[in-house]
């Protein structure tokens, strides 16, 4: 089966090996347009989600974007489409067995820090998993004992410290709290998840991040704020409203990672 898959793969974007992949969340897929390579659909894909939320572009783009070969995930299933963890399970599996060190996760959000808002991009530092949920649940491996200490991890935190300086953007740091979905939070949650520590809140990455630390990828996660998280603003909260705000952050995501992706490639 996932020899097959890699066949499908190889037969279309080359054998050269992967170095990094990137999940590109809610009206972030534009990013996938600006890779030279390969572009398949999920639908030719057998075990990859049939993602079905608007906003996002369900392909598999594999080629270089500034001199690093990367594997671009236009869409990602989230929990609360399938009621599955480990929706995201064979994707990463694929991507692992492609040879990359590393991936890159990004989402859209809701703040619960008054300074950072809509528009702003903020990097997960760690995150808590408000919805008790597990992707690895039912996996038979000891290697389901993940260590998650320091599962963002520090030194391609730095890099992308370095690449936003390097571009003139401050880019905030912080805990990404995921929460199942697929309605949007309540106030009193809010209140809570700000109590134990969180800064953003969103409805994926949490999942993927456990996956990718079990087959042994590196893990970076950043975090486009749409919106001030429930009660924090008169905002209206919607997915129509998420998809009209990640654009404006994601200019200035393509930027930083674009800046990541040519210092790596030196
Ligand atoms: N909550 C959960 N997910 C989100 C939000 C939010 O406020 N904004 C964008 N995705």
């Amino acid at each position: 089966m996932m020899e097959a898959l890699l066949q499908t793969i190889r037969a279309r974007a080359g054998a050269a090996p992967v170095r990094l992949g990137l999940i590109l969340g809610s009206g972030l897929g534009h990013l996938a347009e600006a890779v030279e390579g390969a572009a398949i659909d999920y639908a030719d894909l057998p075990g990859f989600p049939h993602a079905g939320v608007s906003g996002h572009n369900p392909k598999l783009v594999i080629g270089m974007l500034e001199g690093v070969r990367v594997a671009v995930f236009g869409g990602r299933a989230h929990y609360y489409e399938s009621g599955r963890g480990d929706a995201m399970r064979k994707p990463l599996e694929v991507l692992a067995a492609l040879g990359a060190e590393a991936l890159i996760l990004t989402n859209a959000a809701g703040s619960l820090v008054a300074a950072n808002r809509p528009g702003d991009l903020m990097m997960l530092n760690d995150h808590i998993n408000f919805s008790g949920l597990n992707p690895l649940i039912g996996e038979k491996s000891d290697a389901r004992f993940v260590n998650m200490t320091d599962c963002y991890d520090p030194a391609m935190r730095a890099a992308l410290q370095a690449a936003a300086k390097a571009e003139g953007q401050s880019l905030a740091e912080g805990v990404y709290a995921w929460y199942s979905g697929p309605s949007f939070e309540t106030k009193a949650e809010i209140r809570t998840l700000k109590i134990i520590g969180a800064d953003a809140v969103g409805m994926s990455t949490v999942p993927e991040c456990i996956l990718a630390r079990f087959l042994g990828l590196k893990v970076a996660a950043i975090s486009t704020i749409t919106n001030m998280a429930a009660g924090m603003s008169d905002e209206h909260i919607s997915h129509e409203h998420t998809k009209t705000m990640a654009p404006v952050g994601a200019a200035k995501l393509e930027t930083l990672l674009r800046r990541y992706l040519r210092d790596l490639a030196v």
